[in-house]
């Protein structure tokens, strides 16, 4: 299918099909900040088309969203000190966030030299990721082996909690360290324990199929809960949110033997959710003991650029 980003109200790559390949690149903007945002803004809305449509057999999208203090009408908050924590600020942050997607690297790096070229800043940090080899309309694998996404809001549940009035939505990233020696040290059916699913086919824990409801009531004849309560999808379930949802669109990265984790990108209209939720999974998540945050980083992914430039009366 045909890409066309800049052509609709919304950008791509947020509910775009996840391509195997991700570069996701913070930039710091030269001071003044809202003069370099918006001379920056105006040359990856002309570049970004051309681009788009060069590389279109391999699905590039180019998502761009602008961080804290420079939109005035989408604040971008700084987002809380979680327990658990292991920041390197030099991985946080930045002024302007670019996601990359593509079916291959090559052509993610090239997208990305191109409007780094174009950016009155520089780079702040950058983290590739990927995932498996996943056949369409299936869920990929990450690092844990796991099917992950298998929760994620359908398109009409996305209308109502992803994508807001003008097309935009926030984005949050977390360079999230695994553990995997550990993780894959337990025995399969603690893995499930910890995660509340089935590793081979993602079903949750009592269920039989990916797509069947998590009972988060249902007991063993012991009277233990099917689904434990330290379990990752109890600790994560909407309706502890009033059914508020985020639509997850993580990546597996490998920094080296000794870092290997998830990417973990998620798009929500209001980003206090991640907030609350996260809030909850530094409390009480079993996973928690398996995995590091290390990067963080906040934006307002821009409505698309629909006959005007990006950022168009925000900035
Ligand atoms: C569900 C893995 C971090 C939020 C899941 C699932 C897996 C998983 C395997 C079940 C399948 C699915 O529905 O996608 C991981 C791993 C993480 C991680 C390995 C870190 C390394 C996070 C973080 C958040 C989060 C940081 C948000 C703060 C969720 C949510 C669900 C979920 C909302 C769906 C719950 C539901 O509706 O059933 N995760 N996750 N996860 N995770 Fe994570």
């Amino acid at each position: 299918a045909r890409v066309r980003p800049f052509a609709g109200d919304r950008q791509a790559g947020v509910s775009t099909p996840q391509q195997r390949h991700v570069l996701l690149l913070a930039y710091d903007l030269d001071e003044p900040r809202p003069a370099a945002l918006r001379t920056t803004l105006g040359r990856f809305t002309s570049a970004l088309p051309g681009l788009v449509e060069e590389a279109r057999r391999a699905a590039l999208t180019v998502t761009v969203a602008v961080g804290p203090g420079l939109l005035r009408t989408a604040p971008v908050p700084h987002l809380p000190i979680f327990a658990g924590d292991r920041l390197d600020p030099a991985g946080c942050g930045g002024d302007l966030l670019v996601q990359f997607c593509a079916a291959d690297p090559a052509t993610v790096a090239g997208a990305a030299g191109e409007l780094t070229r174009r950016t009155a800043g520089g780079v702040r940090w950058r983290q590739p990721g990927f995932l498996p080899p996943t056949p369409p309309g299936q869920t990929p694998r990450n690092v844990l082996g796991f099917k992950d996404g298998t929760a994620n809001p359908a398109p009409e549940e996305c209308e109502r909690w992803v994508w807001d009035s003008r097309g935009g939505t926030y984005l949050v990233v977390r360079r999230v360290h695994v553990d995997v020696a550990d993780f894959a040290a337990l025995p399969l059916s603690r893995q499930e324990e910890v995660i509340g699913r089935h590793r081979a086919d993602g079903a949750p824990l009592g269920g039989s199929r990916e797509h069947d409801q998590p009972d988060m009531f249902a007991k063993t004849p012991q009277g233990r809960y099917v689904i434990p309560p330290h379990a990752h999808i109890r600790a994560a379930a909407p309706h502890l949110d009033g059914g508020a949802r985020m639509l997850r669109r993580g990546y597996s990265y490998d920094n080296g033997a000794d870092d290997r984790g998830l990417l973990f990108l998620a798009y929500m209209r209001d980003p206090a959710l991640f907030v609350r939720v996260q809030q909850r999974l530094a409390e009480r998540d079993e996973l928690s003991r398996f995995i590091e945050h290390r990067g963080s980083a906040v934006g307002y992914v821009l409505p698309g650029a629909a006959g005007r430039p990006l950022g168009a009366g925000l900035v």
